[in-house]
């Protein structure tokens, strides 16, 4: 096949799609585990795959071979039918959280919807109120931008659908003066990713956890980004000894296919009737596979092992490099979701990490996000650090 030259690809893209993503000049045309190849056939180490979607790394042999094996034989079917892998993938699901049943939709933004209208249905007609976090990143559909607490997500999208309000996060006094007798929800991510890998505290989530018993509110976990390993459990929940009401789940899910799922404590379950809501694309045989690929990965290659062994292996690393370096605030995070957080801008540390070879990102102007895949390798882990504190002795 003829490669394109890279500023060929540029222009084309610049020239038709619309704009609305901040682009690194970087051509991708192939990728495995923790490495991708630009058009030049330059190597890159990817410590941030496909922003959390990659989290087994990128082409697991298990997914391309279950997403292969699928497409020969049934790629779609209307959510009118029924089709084996939905079910399957649901049970999977549920076995490995809290029991309860599975909506399918396409993205995290589509998980947490479904998640606001069950809570919706829930409270009919009394209570409305979703209660989240300052700080928090829910997705970019109106209601979902509406529940982030970044302002920054809302400017200029004005007015934002009635209904939610953000709190202080980890502040237990600001939630229980935020809950009116109109709140059906409380939903949180147990670490914020987008706003800068901020981790809940233990006795918090579980306060807040008897506080929505207490009010008969439902607790909503977003594990968009937490989910399906990255912290060395399954479910970021799993740390905290608690179950949530409703938990989303996207990005790592699919293994790199669309795919996005509202997980419901059985009893309430119900709650969402035929005609209430739907999804075309959701739970389709093709992306069901390549989810059910994607546990397969995590069981038999077992990932969650890796996933803690080499995550205590790069926290301990980056601890010791902010003893060498004064310029870092902090490092924080679980398993391989971590953070360094630096006292200035980190947008240079970041560009230097790219012009060296290896993908990180950058959030919140001065937080370096690391979140390699599950099955990275120690001598990868020492390939990046090494690159990383090139970068961070230049700042
Ligand atoms: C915690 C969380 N929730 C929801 C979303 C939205 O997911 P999507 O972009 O698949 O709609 C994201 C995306 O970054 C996320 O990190």
């Amino acid at each position: 096949m003829m490669v394109m030259d890279a500023q060929d690809v540029m222009d084309l893209y610049n020239n038709n799609v619309v704009g609305n993503y901040t682009k690194v000049n970087l051509v991708i045309s192939r990728a495995r585990g923790s490495w991708v190849w630009d058009t030049q056939k330059r190597l890159y180490l990817d410590f941030f795959p496909g922003w959390a979607v990659s989290g087994i790394g990128h082409c697991h042999k298990r997914v391309v071979k279950a997403i292969s094996n699928q497409a020969k034989q049934l790629l779609h079917v209307s959510n009118n039918y029924y089709n084996e892998l939905q079910g399957k993938l649901a049970q999977r699901i549920s076995l490995n959280s809290f029991g309860g049943k599975v909506f399918f939709c396409n993205s995290g933004a589509e998980a947490n919807e479904a998640a606001f209208k069950l809570a919706r249905a829930f409270g009919h007609p009394n209570r409305h109120e979703i209660i989240t976090m300052e700080k928090s990143f829910h997705g970019r559909t109106l209601a979902c931008t509406a529940a982030t607490g970044q302002e920054v997500c809302q400017k200029g999208m004005g007015p934002m659908p009635d209904g939610f309000k953000s709190v202080p996060f980890n502040d237990k006094q600001a939630l229980i003066n935020a809950v009116s007798d109109k709140t059906a929800a409380i939903m949180i991510e147990l670490i914020q990713g987008e706003g800068g890998v901020r981790v809940a505290g233990k006795e918090y989530v579980r306060f807040v956890r008897d506080f929505c018993f207490q009010k008969n509110i439902l607790l909503i976990i977003d594990e968009v980004q937490t989910g399906m390993g990255r912290t060395g459990e399954l479910f970021a929940y799993q740390h905290y000894g608690i179950e949530p009401d409703m938990m989303t789940l996207a990005k790592s899910l699919g293994g790199g296919m669309p795919i996005g799922a509202m997980v419901v404590q059985k009893k309430i379950a119900g709650m969402l009737k035929p005609g209430m809501h739907a999804s075309t694309f959701g739970g389709s045989p093709i992306v069901c596979a390549a989810a059910l690929g994607v546990f397969d990965a995590i069981e038999k290659d077992r990932l969650l092992k890796n996933t803690a062994k080499m995550g205590s292996y790069l926290r301990d690393e980056l601890i010791r490099m902010k003893g060498r370096h004064p310029v870092i605030k902090e490092i924080r995070g679980m398993g391989l979701m971590l953070a360094v957080e630096l006292l200035m801008n980190a947008q240079k540390a970041y560009e230097y990490c790219f012009s060296m070879g290896l993908l990180i990102n950058c959030t919140q102007n001065n937080t370096l996000r690391i979140m390699p895949a599950m099955t990275v390798t120690k001598k990868e882990i020492d390939q990046a650090m090494e690159i990383l504190e090139k970068a961070i002795s230049k700042c």
